[in-house]
């Protein structure tokens, strides 16, 4: 190919894709006055710059978000709204009529998500949500908190060899919660702690890692024949077993086992006769989301307040003394203990403001036109509520950028704070991420202290490679004299 030919090819595609672009990407004329930015160039700067947490998506709006607490982003063809907005914030909450969310099985079906998540919990509106909830709700609040404490005491034994050494605590972190999630949710044992390389904790990950991989969540791979059923096998795997696990546990429970986990007392609540029963698909959705929704969450939220008590040595040993005083010679806290934990409640609240697990919601779609300020965001338009932005808003919070749990001694304004989301929708497993959390620190506080070594690439704050995940974070975990 000459000079010439490869110019004009260039050229050629660069106008198609304008041309692309322009029909795709075209503003509704009600949006238009609202800041944008493209996909593309949050891609970009990732892949420059290798940094891409909501903390940049903040940054670089800060201006527009607090002036109109509104941004709009472009994706796949449309363009999302992205709301700051205090007063449409609580709307979002509240009139689940107006933002119901956008699901699986209309925006992606047949997709790999659709196969595995299907129509739970957490996707779902109206009566079908009603029906799901009804059935998990009981479930998460008569929580079994005997079979938090098996895994948590395994995490000290494993640490108990490693003394004094860096770890790297969000890998450590999501194979503690994995454990746990399994125990609690059905009893099952992933053995992600003592064996990360067993056939079910690759299974589980396996599925994880194609719900991160941009080949799957962008450019939809999933749909390609031949390719999707690759990508269908390793979810039916996960799939399976989470449906052999529904089998099994009916069986024992009909041979009268019980242990009070999770899907023990979701079955309990089918049989129910005044509630609506799921069927065992719906049974098997719900525990992949649950497993989504409850794994990483826990697991980044232990993570970064693990390296905030190393880089804030008054608060961790302001908490130490607290866990010491409350807890006497008990390992694990009781219900009563957990209750008195004030600091230790406070200091995990400011962390989940300032690092939020889930930074913004799952899209909504607005059925109805939705005025905030000057702008009218016209009906049909998907919207997400941006947590990170409202946690970190000066016009919300002094100092918004420091870590420091005594804020939380005073109550702060409703809809201001919503690492757990807010109204009908609130998640469902805040008590069973508490008590984890509380667990996990109240052990690791009376013996260890928490250090960050020198050479940390998080001395200046937590760095983050992508939305959901820093960094590796190493910390030490230095024996105390007792
Ligand atoms: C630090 C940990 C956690 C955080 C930050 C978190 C955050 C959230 C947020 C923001 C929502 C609202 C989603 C929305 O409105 O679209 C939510 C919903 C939900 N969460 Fe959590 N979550 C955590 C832990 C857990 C755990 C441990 C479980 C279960 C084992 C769980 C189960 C759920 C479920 C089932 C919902 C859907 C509730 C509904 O729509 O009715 N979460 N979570």
């Amino acid at each position: 190919m000459d000079f010439i030919t490869l110019i004009s090819f260039i050229a050629i595609v660069v106008i198609l894709l304008m041309i692309y672009n322009y029909v795709n990407y075209k503003v509704p004329d009600s949006l238009k006055d609202i800041h944008s930015i493209t996909f593309f160039s949050i891609v970009l700067s990732r892949l420059i710059k290798r940094e891409g947490g909501h903390d940049k998506l903040y940054l670089r709006c800060k201006e527009y978000f607090e002036r109109d607490g509104v941004i709009k982003m472009s994706f796949r063809g449309k363009w999302i709204c992205t709301i700051t907005d205090p007063v449409i914030v609580k709307e979002m909450c509240l009139r689940t009529d107006v933002f119901p969310k956008l699901m699986f099985n209309e925006i992606l079906p047949n997709s790999a998500a659709d196969r595995h998540f299907g129509v739970n919990v957490v996707h779902s509106n109206g009566d079908v949500w009603k029906r799901h909830r009804r059935v998990c709700n009981p479930a998460f609040k008569t929580l079994p908190v005997h079979l938090f404490v098996e895994k948590a005491l395994k995490l000290m034994d494993i640490l108990e060899k490693v003394d004094n050494k860096p770890i790297e605590v969000r890998d450590f972190m999501q194979r503690l919660t994995l454990d746990i999630l399994g125990k609690v949710a059905f009893n099952f044992d992933f053995n992600n702690l003592e064996d990360p390389n067993n056939p079910y904790v690759t299974a589980y990950n396996e599925v994880q890692k194609l719900f991160r991989n941009p080949l799957v969540t962008i450019f939809q791979i999933d749909k390609i024949p031949i390719l999707n059923q690759l990508i269908f096998r390793k979810i039916d795997k996960l799939n399976n077993l989470f449906e052999d696990i529904i089998k099994e546990k009916r069986k024992s429970l009909a041979a009268g086992h019980f242990n009070g986990d999770l899907l023990e007392l979701m079955l309990k609540a089918c049989d129910d006769p005044d509630n609506q029963i799921l069927s065992d698909t719906e049974l098997r959705c719900n525990l992949a989301i649950f497993m989504v929704a409850g794994h990483d969450t826990t697991a980044a939220a232990l993570s970064s307040l693990l390296y905030l008590l190393a880089i804030h040595k008054d608060v961790q040993e302001k908490a130490r003394e607290e866990v010491l005083r409350v807890l006497g010679d008990d390992l694990t806290p009781s219900a009563e203990q957990h209750a008195a934990l004030k600091y230790l409640n406070m200091a995990i609240r400011e962390n989940l403001r300032l690092y939020p697990p889930v930074g913004s919601l799952p899209l909504r779609v607005v059925t109805e036109d939705v005025k905030i300020k000057n702008f009218v965001i016209p009906a049909g338009t998907p919207v997400n509520l941006f947590i990170y932005g409202l946690h970190h808003s000066p016009k919300l919070w002094n100092n918004p950028e420091e870590f420091l749990p005594e804020r939380f001694e005073n109550e702060h304004e409703n809809y201001s704070w919503l690492a757990f989301g807010g109204g009908s929708r609130i998640c469902l497993g805040i008590n069973f991420s508490l008590i984890e959390q509380r667990m996990v620190l109240c052990l690791l506080l009376r013996k260890y202290e928490i250090l960050l070594p020198q050479n940390s690439i998080h001395k200046n704050g937590l760095k983050f490679k992508n939305t959901m995940s820093p960094y590796p974070i190493d910390l030490i975990f230095k024996r105390r004299n007792e």
